[in-house]
């Protein structure tokens, strides 16, 4: 079977991601490839290991020996990535090493800011195992790790060498799991291409079935689009943004329900929900591409509810929120579908408006 190959730019030169039925079984090779073979210390949590362990192992001698923290955001702290750093130390490795992350999104950030971090930056290569992870956190070169303040506090921007997607890996993956990744898959047809969100809403049984071939070609469409904007604006100096399309409101969802009742895409969902009500409001997005988004994000399937959740304190996340830029709200719009707009003058007025439109409490 053959992969597709995506190159993105970075200040530290291009680096592929290599999208493709079974890819795993060929990462030997790949690595070889860009000399990255030798040296090179596995980085994942016990539950994704028990699932792809036997799928790494033959001939990747390393792979035998990895480097195992605990599963799930609670642990994406400074302390697990200094086990990390004692995990470095214990194997001896010096500045060759390469960190090969294989995991979801948590563990791509902390093994990435691991070798960020240590001996003042290894080389990383991201093996990404959910969708979210394929389509969205391991390509960019954003790591980090969260304080007991807030989410992703501290953290570095350093890009991998190589990322290698293999959606076969997603069948292990909790149903949930796998619909919140797909809404991600969403916003990119959202900010990006009607034509993958036309692909998307046109064949979501054979999506939930986790076709293969299909889902090669989605992850690598949405691959496309993260590369081509992070090739463009590497450090979020202004183009990054469309890619926060439905996180303001996503984040303080998240935020005011002390991240334990949504999976990040889900909150994100009700995010684009009311990004897209505000944005008919504006006269940006008509009021039957409004109903399309919200066509699609009810047959991903059910969100957990919002009803009890306080548009005033969500009002109050998002002017925390990192996307104000010296008290000034950068807002991603949608204008039609596969395009958006940022607008920085969005009111509270407007956002509650939105809140309450998703069912959010007054
Ligand atoms: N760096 C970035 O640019 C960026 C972008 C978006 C999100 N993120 C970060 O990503 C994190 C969320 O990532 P996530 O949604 O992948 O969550 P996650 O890494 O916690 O993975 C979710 C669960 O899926 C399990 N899992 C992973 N792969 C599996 C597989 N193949 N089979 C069975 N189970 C599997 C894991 O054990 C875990 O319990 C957040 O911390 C977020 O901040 C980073
Ligand atoms: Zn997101």
């Amino acid at each position: 079977v053959s992969a597709i190959r995506i190159d993105v730019s970075s200040e530290r030169g291009p680096y592929p991601v290599v999208v493709g039925a079974n890819a795993l079984a060929g990462l030997r090779d790949l690595l070889a490839e860009r000399g990255l073979g030798t040296g090179s210390v596995y980085v994942s949590s016990a539950p994704v290991w028990r699932h792809l362990s036997r799928r790494l192992d033959r001939g990747l001698p390393a792979a035998r020996t990895p480097l195992l923290i605990p599963d799930g955001e609670r642990a994406k702290t400074l302390a697990t990535t200094a086990r990390i750093y004692d995990g470095l130390m214990k194997r001896r490795c010096d500045r060759s090493a390469v960190v090969v992350a294989v995991g979801g999104g948590v563990v791509g950030d902390i093994a990435g800011f691991a070798a960020a971090t240590f001996l003042r930056g290894l080389r990383v290569v991201q093996v990404p195992t959910t969708v979210l992870a394929q389509v969205d956190s391991a390509i960019g070169g954003k790591v980090g790790v969260n304080l007991p303040a807030g989410k992703n506090l501290v953290g570095a921007f350093h890009p991998p060498s190589l990322v290698v997607c293999d959606p076969t890996v997603l069948a292990s993956l909790a149903r949930r799991e796998f619909r919140a990744g797909l809404y991600e898959v969403v916003k990119y047809g959202m900010i990006a291409s009607r034509p993958l969100f036309d692909r998307v809403a046109s064949h979501l049984d054979q999506i939930f079935d986790r076709e293969v071939p299909l889902l090669t070609d989605v992850i690598a469409d949405c691959c496309r689009i993260k590369a081509d904007v992070v090739g463009r604006d590497e450090r979020e100096g202004g183009l990054r943004r469309i890619l926060n399309f439905g996180h303001t409101i996503g984040h303080a969802l998240e935020a005011v329900s002390d991240y334990r009742r949504f999976r990040h895409g889900e909150a994100v969902a009700y995010g684009m929900l009311a990004a897209a009500r505000l944005s008919v409001d504006r006269g940006s997005l008509t009021a039957d591409d409004e109903q399309c988004l919200a066509d699609v994000i009810r047959r991903l399937g059910p969100l957990p509810p919002v009803s009890d959740l306080r548009i005033r304190e969500a009002l109050d996340v998002v002017a925390l929120d990192k996307k104000v830029v010296a008290g000034r709200l950068n807002f991603v719009l949608a204008a039609g579908i596969g395009q958006t707009r940022t607008v920085s003058d969005v009111t509270p007025r407007e956002l509650s408006g939105a809140m309450r439109a998703i069912g959010m409490k007054s």
